[in-house]
């Protein structure tokens, strides 16, 4: 993934920034701001499995990189009071890996399995019966000789992460008794968490700077972390100690974020587009080429807060740049693409 991309994506530019990010992340309930609708369905769901004495069904989890899929997978094992153990699909290479994870769980432990959409088909086949009848099949010995044995596994539950639902096989997706997709946070939410992050890092922001700081963050509570760790920053070494508007708005602008919270590479996106491509359709392949991002950053990155506000639309012939967009970078919108009055 292009060096932008990373940052956009990783809060954590140092050893520090990632002690901190531990320090930011909510670990119940209570403490995860917003997302209602799967807050309420996630405590109803906790309550049922408590009553019954049985571990939560398994669990999907999709959304764009940054809005707290990880951060929710703790939040439930920590309100089941469940352990939780944590990998990704890339992390996994080869059936035995799974079934040594899965073997090893305790009654009523949490699997988190991030981007599991990147498990390979083999290691894939290997959940199936896993999820559903919590038994596993493994290969002993080779050759002729070679017998498969059945094992049972504990009551387990996997929660499973992903940026690209498509990607996912549908038996996979369909062994997951609820599938819950994050939202983008709105202005009040990320105010709220702005706060809350601010008075975690011991730093005072005004309340019309910490306004700035969450309107201008993609609605990504990731993205509202790393900004105001800048403007922190900022605020220390060129500004009064607190996060003022002023403070707020020189970091932004040393970030190279607008005031819709754009940022570099969102507006070459975009301009590209506009100048290169007539304002589009252009297909995704020939965006990256044109610039120098990778197809898979614009995907899961850049694109969908693009798609959010209005700037950008899929359409089967490729991406195409709205007259918000346009007009957002000061430029004309060609005749007959000008909205009529
Ligand atoms: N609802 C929330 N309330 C407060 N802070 C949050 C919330 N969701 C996420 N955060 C903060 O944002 C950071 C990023 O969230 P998280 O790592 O869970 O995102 P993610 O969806 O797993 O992203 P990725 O797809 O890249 O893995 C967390 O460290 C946490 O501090
Ligand atoms: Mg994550």
């Amino acid at each position: 993934m292009s060096e932008s991309a990373e940052r956009l994506l990783n809060a954590s530019d140092n050893e520090n920034d990632q002690a901190l990010d531990l320090a930011l992340r909510p670990k119940s309930i209570k403490e995860y701001v917003g997302q209602g609708d799967i807050k309420e369905s996630l405590s109803i769901l906790i309550e049922a499995a408590r009553k019954r004495k049985e571990p939560i069904d398994h669990l999907l989890l999709y959304g764009p990189p940054g809005l707290g899929k990880t951060t929710l997978a703790g939040v439930i094992a920590h309100e089941t009071g469940a352990s939780l153990s944590t990998t990704s699909g890339p992390a996994i290479e080869r059936a035995g890996d799974l079934a040594s994870i899965l073997t090893n769980l305790g009654p009523n432990d949490v699997l988190f399995i991030d981007e599991i959409h990147r498990l390979p088909k083999t290691v894939e086949e290997i959940l199936y019966p896993a999820m559903e009848d919590r038994k596993i099949d493994i290969i002993l010995g080779k050759g002729p000789g070679a017998r498969s044995v059945r094992l049972d596994l504990e009551s387990f539950t996997i929660i499973g992460a992903t940026t690209k639902i498509g990607a996912l096989s549908s038996p996979l997706r369909d062994r997951f008794g609820a599938t819950y997709q994050l939202a983008y946070y709105t202005d009040p939410e990320m105010e709220k968490i702005v706060k809350r992050s601010a008075k975690i890092l011991g730093v005072k922001a005004d309340a019309a700077a910490a306004k700035t700081l969450a309107t201008r963050s993609r609605r990504t509570p990731r993205v509202a972390n790393r900004l105001l760790k800048r403007a922190r920053d900022w605020a220390e070494t060129r500004g009064t100690g607190n996060i003022t508007t002023d403070a707020a708005e020189a970091s932004l602008k040393l970030e190279g974020v607008d005031e819709l919270g754009l940022d570099a590479v969102d507006r070459r996106l975009l301009e590209t587009i506009i100048t290169k491509f007539k304002g589009g359709p252009v297909g995704l392949g020939t965006l990256a080429a044109a610039t120098s991002e990778e197809t898979e950053a614009i995907e899961d990155v850049y694109e969908p807060y693009l798609i959010q506000l209005g700037f950008l639309e899929r359409t089967p012939r490729g991406r195409k740049a709205t007259d918000a967009a346009y007009e957002h970078l000061g430029k004309q919108p060609p005749a007959g693409k000008q909205k009529l009055l």
